[in-house]
């Protein structure tokens, strides 16, 4: 009964009247819809997680190959397994962003990728997030980038066990014979187990080439970052860990004939080379890393500490009769070694350098002073004894006692051609190694910016160095 009046509403729709508001409402609904299009994807959405993801994805699809859907419903990462670096820190950084987005996550399928991911994984997707967010561009994005995030993973190690730790780890899953070797303390106090790292290839334990730096680092811990000068900076960045990173993505091209040994305490004692004498091993060629600007050396001066200590006796500086002063005949003492011409010189090495870094003594400037010490240095290019006996005879003259601390000769090395060569003023650890024939001093970046506030490495230095340890290892396994 009701179907005709509703047929009667045609001759209504028909009005010019009704076809306006059609139009207005059609017109508000384009407006809407374009407003909504708009917002969906040209807005910037609090989505972050989202579209780095999905930039991520693309990016691993681009470099590695892989099977990703990045269209506007799905995103799936399939690659994981290809892991490329592990991070600790990331993992816990990477952890607190998915914790806080896990809703919004699980509207692209990721909820699998939640549930069940291995802590590579998590480390994988991390290292590439930090490419984005600290470039914020992906022109680090190339193959050879795994450099320098292998250095920045070992730089932000903030303790050398961390460090031991994560290039084991990493060895590892790489098909190498990782085994860690504890170093024992010298004073036995040491806060934490002190470690060299050592890997062959299976069935390869005597490499007659192997790569050598080391992962203990100087105090502070300086977090890496990359600057706008197009650096790298960082704790150890270039003493020795950028070295250490380079060395690792280098021994990757090699199935045999080529060896890992990362010492640690070179900063201090020298305690992991003299323990690595221990390993067994008979190396035709020790490659270490130090800063040496892309240059080999072909010697290292060697080195001589000693300690000067004068004693006085005390007395109320106004009658100096009474007493003897400590500091008068060590400020002599070390004047005059200052102006000695006659240190040994050598033709390659250059002159014997002394340094006086340490001078105490005294209580009060009204007090004759009963005691007095400085701690010098000398950078020897003869025995260090030849120097050692200059200093102990002026020592005796001004009744100065004399203590070393420690010696080294220096030490020629060997180099190869095609590259610029010098000769190293500082200290290595190839003193201290008893288990090589030949040994090369070889790395990238300035010594200069060791141990200082700013240590850095430039990242095109960086990303060649690999190439420069493949290419040494080859020329010393072809010869
Ligand atoms: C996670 O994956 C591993 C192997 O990929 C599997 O052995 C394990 O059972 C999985 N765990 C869960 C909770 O699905
Ligand atoms: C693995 O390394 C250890 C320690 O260096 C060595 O004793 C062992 O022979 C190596 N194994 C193989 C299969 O090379
Ligand atoms: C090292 O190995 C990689 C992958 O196998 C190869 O692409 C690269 O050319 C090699 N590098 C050198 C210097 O031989």
């Amino acid at each position: 009964m009701k179907a005709p009046s509703v047929q009667a509403s045609p001759s209504k729709v028909a009005t010019p009247n009704f076809r306006a508001k059609y139009i207005k409402a059609y017109i508000l609904f384009l407006l809407i819809l374009s407003l909504l299009f708009y917002f969906e994807y040209f807005h910037e959405r609090p989505q972050p997680i989202r579209k780095s993801l999905c930039r991520i994805s693309e990016e691993v699809n681009r470099l590695y190959s892989c099977n990703v859907d990045c269209g506007n419903k799905r995103q799936q990462l399939t690659m994981w397994d290809k892991v490329q670096a592990g991070e600790h820190n990331y993992f816990q950084s990477l952890r607190r962003i998915f914790s806080n987005s896990i809703k919004p996550l699980s509207d692209f399928q990721f909820k699998p990728f939640i549930r069940n991911v291995s802590i590579a994984e998590w480390k994988f997707f991390d290292w590439f997030s930090q490419l984005y967010t600290r470039s914020g561009k992906s022109a680090l994005l190339n193959r050879d980038s795994q450099v320098v995030s292998l250095t920045r993973s070992l730089v932000d190690k903030s303790s050398c066990s961390e460090a031991v730790g994560f290039v084991r780890d990493w060895l590892k899953a790489r098909d190498w014979n990782v085994s860690l070797q504890l170093v024992p303390s010298r004073n036995g106090d040491d806060k934490e187990n002190r470690m060299n790292v050592f890997a062959t290839r299976f069935g390869d334990p005597n490499p007659s080439v192997v790569f050598c730096s080391h992962l203990d680092t100087v105090p502070p811990f300086i977090p890496s970052s990359i600057g706008e000068d197009g650096f790298l900076y960082g704790r150890g960045v270039c003493d020795a860990r950028g070295l250490v990173a380079s060395m690792l993505v280098a021994a990757q091209n090699f199935s045999k004939g080529v060896g890992l040994l990362f010492v640690t305490g070179e900063e201090t004692d020298h305690a992991g080379m003299i323990e690595a004498n221990k390993l067994g091993l008979d190396t035709k060629y020790l490659v270490v890393g130090e800063p040496t600007e892309n240059k080999m050396a072909v010697a290292q001066a060697g080195v001589l500490k000693m300690k000067l200590i004068s004693q006085g006796v005390s007395c109320h500086s106004a009658y100096p009769e009474r007493g003897k002063s400590a500091t008068v005949p060590l400020i002599k003492l070390l004047s005059e070694l200052l102006e000695f011409k006659d240190y040994p010189k050598d033709p390659e090495l250059g002159e014997t350098i002394l340094n006086v870094g340490v001078i105490g003594g005294g209580i009060a400037s009204n007090v004759v002073p009963d005691e007095a010490s400085a701690d010098i240095m000398f950078r020897v290019v003869s025995e260090p004894e030849v120097v050692e006996r200059i200093v102990t005879k002026r020592a005796k003259h001004y009744s100065i006692t004399t203590k070393t601390y420690s010696k080294n000769c220096p030490v020629r090395l060997y180099h190869l051609e095609g590259f610029p060569t010098f000769v190293a003023k500082y200290n290595t650890d190839i003193p201290y190694a008893k288990f090589y024939h030949k040994a090369l001093l070889f790395g990238a970046c300035s010594i200069l910016d060791a141990h200082t506030s700013q240590e850095r490495i430039s990242l095109d230095d960086l990303r060649k160095l690999p190439e420069n340890y493949i290419h040494i290892a080859k020329t010393l396994l072809d010869s």
